[in-house]
């Protein structure tokens, strides 16, 4: 493989308002994606973080009550920052989507009732996707219709950024993909314009996405898979995420003389009060060895994902596992990497 120059740094992703979040399941999208909204909003922007799969991820990161299909403020900061949550929900999308386009006020309660059926499974999926993207779509047109800025409580905001915890990898593609779909579909009408226009707006220089790989070999191939797929419709590629990097927690045994660490072992172990046995002896450089083997192996995969020619922004494993603290770390180490840019006033 040809070798190319390190990968460039991210540079905050000035004009970026939409920040798509994927990866391969489990590989950490949702503390990404959280971490990443909580990192803007400490930079002084109004960040909307939106979750389409119907996990409760979001309260779970920030360990706040279960969110309703509605935008709840969860983290504010006096320099005006905001953290506001959206659990997307299909249905309430739905109604939302037709008491705004056909001013349908109450008789969308003849639809409400149809809730006593399961709507989540008697939907077709692509209409889902097309509901739960269509929603992120609205809230992030805000700024530019000024129709929207009515001046009351009920005025839905205005954000900086939005940031959608997204579908893995897997479905990513098509996921992002339902607005031409159904465009292709309507010739034309309020559906067909709303197609054209998700699709216009993750195409745009507006968006990027940005991948959370762990490197080990499954989530570093549907990494490389999804970049190659999303960069063939002519989506913008933001960073990959290396999340849960061991290469990343400071302790680099690569190279170790394991014959050496044996020697100075026997010999350093007694002057600490530790009698030099065998088995401690050969446990430690076990473990040692063990780690190098690893550290061998993700040095590997990250070369792979260099290949990409993307920004590589790396996360440890935090040991306490995640919660709000937790998020605020990886949030300062994602702007220490270039993941934000500062938000002032003016600028909104
Ligand atoms: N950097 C990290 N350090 C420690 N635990 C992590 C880290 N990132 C994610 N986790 C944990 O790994 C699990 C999966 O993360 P999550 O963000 O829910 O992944 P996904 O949304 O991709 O399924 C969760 O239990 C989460 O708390
Ligand atoms: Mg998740």
């Amino acid at each position: 493989m040809p070798s190319t120059s390190p990968p460039a740094r991210a540079s905050g992703w000035p004009g970026v308002r939409l920040h798509v979040v994927t990866g391969k399941g489990g590989t950490g999208k949702t503390t990404v994606a959280a971490a990443l909204a909580l990192a803007l909003a400490g930079r002084g922007a109004r960040v909307l973080l939106a979750e389409v799969e119907d996990r409760q991820g979001i309260s779970q990161a920030f360990d706040v009550p279960p969110l309703p299909p509605t935008e709840v403020p969860i983290v504010s900061y006096d320099h005006g920052g905001q953290v506001v949550g959206l659990a997307v929900d299909a249905k309430a999308a739905l109604l939302e989507y037709l008491q705004l386009f056909y001013k349908l006020g109450r008789a969308g309660g003849v639809l409400e009732r149809f809730g006593a059926i399961d709507f989540a499974t008697t939907i077709a999926p692509g209409v889902r996707d097309v509901l739960l993207i269509g929603r992120v779509y609205e809230a992030s047109r805000r700024r530019v219709d000024s129709k929207h800025h009515r001046h009351s409580d009920t005025t839905p905001l205005a954000y900086d950024a939005i940031v959608l915890d997204a579908p893995p990898t897997g479905r990513i593609g098509r996921f992002l993909t339902v607005g031409s779909e159904v465009a292709g579909l309507a010739r034309m009408g309020p559906i067909r314009a709303q197609g054209d226009s998700v699709n216009e707006l993750l195409t745009s220089p507006a968006t990027r996405i940005h991948v959370v790989t762990l490197l080990e070999e499954m989530p570093v191939q549907e990494t490389i898979d999804a970049v190659a797929e999303l960069r063939g419709l002519g989506m913008a590629m933001g960073a990959i995420v290396v999340n849960q990097a061991r290469l990343a927690d400071g302790e680099d045994f690569a190279g170790v003389d394991l014959v050496e660490l044996v020697h100075a072992l026997t010999d350093d172990l007694p002057t600490v009060g530790i009698e030099a046995k065998p088995a401690l002896v050969s446990a430690l450089v076990e473990q040692v060895r063990d780690h190098a083997t690893r550290e061998d192996l993700e040095l590997t995969h990250l070369q792979a994902l260099e290949q990409l020619d993307l920004p590589i922004v790396t996360v440890p494993a935090l040991l306490d596992g995640i919660d709000p603290d937790a998020l605020r770390e990886i949030a300062g180490l994602l702007t220490e990497q270039g993941m934000t840019v500062r938000v002032t006033a003016g600028s909104r």
